[in-house]
Formats: structure tokens, sequence, C-alpha cells
């Protein structure tokens, strides 16, 4: 059995992915990414300091793992090399033993920054060229990693020592019995396939994405863990049926800081959405939930989970990517008594006010998984695990 962890998205990226990798790669040997491009934007919180990484793994910041950039992904060479430089500047060690780039990986050419900027502004992308990149790999014309490194190019050479056959490195690794995180970038609901099309991103976010993204067999990932917010937020264009416009949506958005860490865009925020959160359960296989920024609610008297959507008088009960339905639907809530107390130190689910545990109780009977960790804060204190026995 391998011994192997896939940690994804469940909503519209944002869940706080980034510090949950970085507190789960401090007991794993290796981390490695398998989906998206520099649109993604991992915040982390070390010694104080913040921290955002766009391409490297968020396991860089750790002494003596292996990070790993696998084929999935498409690379900006210039970002990359920044990102390294920055990295360096700040005392972290970054070296062809720690950070390995797949030679199959596609490179984003500046031209596919200018075409997603001047075509694609309707769908709010990024603007890093993360989709005309995965356009031109698919139609054939793209450029990989070893086509670009083997010619002298501006940071092919910076680039070169990084890049080696990762798929052959990983399935060892594996076959080792090492550690391995696999971090997933966006979320279930930006899919290319399974998400709200056309208001997605280019590449297969979800637990599958892994296969293909690193190459390597179904049976090699042995867990998955789902991130949720305990509220939703959405950046860029796109449906999102629990849209919370007054003020309580400005104060989870104020509280919350949510503000998108690659491009600083304010994020749309709403309430937990039950249908979207079982949707996300099927379609990565999850086995566990991780729920994140559960402070954020503290002071509400009420919240509202999504537990149905009314449209055109029929109920909804799964979720659904047609967009009509998710544009006009009405969301039925059910409401919860909220807490007061600020929880962002609590250490102990037992500890938690009783409102705080019956509303996790909640999500976890209606998304049929447990919660295996609760995060209430940035930083590795503000963490409480509820399941160990889900983590390596
Ligand atoms: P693209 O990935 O830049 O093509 O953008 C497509 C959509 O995905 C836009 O709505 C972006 O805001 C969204 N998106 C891409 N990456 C992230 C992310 O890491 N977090 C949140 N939204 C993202």
């Amino acid at each position: 059995m391998a011994n192997t962890i896939a940690v994804v998205g469940m909503q519209f990226g944002d869940e706080g992915k980034g510090k949950i990798i970085d507190y789960l790669a401090e007991t794993a040997d290796v981390v490695a990414r398998f989906n998206g491009g520099n649109n993604a934007g991992h915040t982390i919180v070390v010694n104080n300091k913040e921290f955002i990484s766009h391409l490297v793994p968020s396991g860089i910041l750790h002494k003596g793992k292996i990070n790993i950039i696998g084929n999935g992904l498409v690379v900006d060479p210039k970002v990359l090399t920044e990102e390294i430089k920055e990295l360096k500047d700040k005392n972290v060690k970054v070296t062809p033993d720690n950070l390995i780039i797949s030679e199959n990986a596609h490179i984003i050419l500046e031209k596919y920054i200018a075409e997603d900027k001047e075509k694609n502004r309707h769908l709010g992308t990024t603007s890093r060229g993360v989709g005309p990149a995965y356009a031109a790999k698919t139609s054939r014309s793209g450029i990989r990693v070893m086509d670009f490194t083997s010619q002298d190019n501006k940071f092919s050479k910076e680039l070169k020592p990084f890049v080696k056959n990762t798929t052959l490195i990983i399935n060892e690794l594996i076959d080792k019995n090492k550690k391995v995180l696999f971090e997933g970038a966006q979320g279930a609901l930006l899919d290319i396939d399974h998400g709200t099309y056309p208001y997605v991103t280019s590449s297969n976010v979800i637990v599958g994405g892994i296969c293909t993204g690193l190459g390597i067999g179904p049976k090699k990932i042995s867990r998955a863990l789902g991130v949720g917010k305990a509220y939703v937020t959405r950046v860029g264009a796109g449906p999102f049926p629990t849209e919370v416009k007054e003020d309580i949506g400005k104060h989870l958005q104020g509280k919350g800081k949510e503000f998108g860490a690659t491009t600083g865009r304010p994020r749309q925020v709403g309430w937990f959405d039950a249908l979207m959160g079982k949707y996300a359960v099927m379609i990565n296989g999850l086995d566990a939930l991780i729920l994140t920024k559960l402070d954020i609610l503290s002071g509400l008297k009420k919240i509202k989970i999504c537990v149905g959507y009314k449209h055109k008088d029929k109920i909804i009960k799964n979720f659904t990517t047609n967009l009509d339905v998710l544009e006009n639907c009405e969301p039925i809530y059910e409401d919860l008594p909220g807490w007061n107390e600020d929880i962002s130190n609590i250490k102990g689910f037992q500890k938690l006010p009783e409102n705080a545990k019956k509303y996790i109780k909640r999500i976890e009977q209606l998304l049929g998984i447990p919660v295996c960790i609760v995060s209430l804060g940035p930083d590795r204190e503000q963490t409480i695990i509820m399941k160990e026995e889900f983590l390596f």
C-alpha cells in the first residue's frame, strides 16, 4: 500500500490549502504539484512572515523534502526563476536535490499571457497565460520544458539543472514507501471537466488529475483529503448560488481577508453549500474533510448551510453544472445558531463552543465523510486535529 495523501480544494479555490499542505509537509518526504500554473497562490505564514508560492510546491520551506513540479503544470519560466530567487534571498535552500521540474510540463510563453489578457477577460481569469498554454498543449503546438531548456533562451540556463524525468522519480519514491503529498491547486468547481464551465480553469484539479499530472496509477493514491472553507468564496466570474451581498457578506470578506493571493481581487463570499460539498466528495472520492477558517464565523447570530436549490418550482438536491440552474436558483437554507466567542486560539474540539461543534457535525452529516482537521487561523498552532488516522 502506498503512503500518499492527496490534498485538493472542494470549492472555487482559496480554501486554505497552502496552510494545510505546509502543515502536512512537515511529516512528508515529498510534495508534488500536478496541475495549474502560477494562477495558484498558496499563502503560508512562517515565523510570522507571509510567503506566497505560485509554482514551487509548499514543501520547499521544510528542510530535506523533495518538491516536484509535475508534467501536468504549465510553467512561466520568468515567474519560476524569480520565485526560486526570492526563496534563496530568504535563505531557503533551493537546489536540484530538493526541487525537480518535469521535462514534460509545458511552457507559458509571453504571447499566451497577452492572449489571456485580451481574450479571456469575460471569464475573469488570473491573466497569467494559463488557459492559452493548455490550449497550445492540447492542440499539440505547445513547448515542453525539455524543449525550452535545450535551447539558449532567457531563463533556460537557470532552470535547466532542475529539469528531470519526474514520472520515473515519483514512481520510484512511492515504491520506496516515501510519504508523498499531492498538492492540489484551485478547487473542484473550477475543474475543466467537472466545474462551472466555461467559468473554470484549464486543468483537472480533482484527484483524477494526479494520475495524468504526475504519471502515476490510481492505486498509488492512498488517501484523498478535501479542503473546504467554513463558508464559500469565489474570485473571477461565474455562478455562485449561495453568494451573500449584504452586510454579513462584507463581514466575512473583511474578517476573512478575502482578497486573491495572486491578483489581489476581492473575493465574493457566501454560505457553505452542502450540494457543492457532496459533489466534491463524489468526484474526488474524498476520505475526509479539512474545514478551514471556522474562526471567521464567530460573532454571527445565525449561520446558514445550503441544502438544496429551488429552480422553477423544482427542488434540486444534487449539484449541477447547468449554468441556468446555478444562476437562477434560490438556495434552500438550514439555519444553525452561531457563537460569539473568538475561537482562533482554542486547542481541541471539546473546547469549542457547542454551536461550533454542532456546525462541524452537521457538515459531516450532510457530506457523509468525517472532518479530520479544523483550521482556526493561518498559523500552524491554530489547527485542531480531529482524526489523526487520516494523516501520515
Ligand atoms: P485561470 O486559471 O487564470 O485561467 O482563471 C480561470 C478561473 O479560475 C478564474 O475565475 C480565476 O479567478 C480562477 N482561479 C484560477 N486559479 C485560482 C486560484 O488559485 N484560486 C482561486 N481562483 C482561481
